[in-house]
């Protein structure tokens, strides 16, 4: 193969993974558009994204700041960076599904046990949230 098809070919590949790597890129680092919630309805982290400002599921931007949102809830933490707050996605699991574990006296809802969301949902949800 010639060096010009050889650089053709790299090129197509390198435009391949751009594309595959768009929609991940939708979710990263902030909450989704209504829009990108109904494009990619099959991308865990959006999904759980979609789940977070929710009003009638999450609704977590009624007590939180969360990027992409524009109702900055003052109730709880910011949430970004939430990699360094917790140690693995499973102790944020745990936030998300009894808060009550960590603080007897939250604010804040247990949205598993309390049957808000279903664990599925909330795996999608702590998705979304390692992205912040
Ligand atoms: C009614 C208010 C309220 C709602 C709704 C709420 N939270 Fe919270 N959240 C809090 C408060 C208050 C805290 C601070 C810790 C505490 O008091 O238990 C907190 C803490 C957290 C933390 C720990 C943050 C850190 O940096 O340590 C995470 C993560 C979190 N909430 C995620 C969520 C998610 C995700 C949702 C939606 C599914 C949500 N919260 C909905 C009030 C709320």
């Amino acid at each position: 193969m010639g060096t010009k098809t050889a650089l053709r070919a790299v090129r197509g590949l390198v435009m391949g993974v751009g594309l595959l790597l768009a929609p991940l890129a939708m979710a990263a680092g902030r909450a989704p558009t209504p829009k990108e919630c109904a494009a990619h309805p099959a991308n865990p982290a959006v999904k759980g994204g979609c789940l977070v400002i929710d009003r009638a599921l999450g609704n977590c931007m009624a007590c939180h700041v969360i990027a992409g949102t524009a109702m900055d809830g003052n109730v709880g933490p910011a949430l970004r960076n939430l990699r360094q707050h917790f140690p693995n996605k499973q102790a944020l699991f745990q936030q998300i599904y009894d808060p009550t574990i960590a603080n007897p006296h939250t604010a804040m809802p247990p949205f598993g046990k309390d049957h808000i969301l279903t664990k599925a949902q909330i795996r999608e949800v702590v998705d979304f949230l390692w992205t912040l």
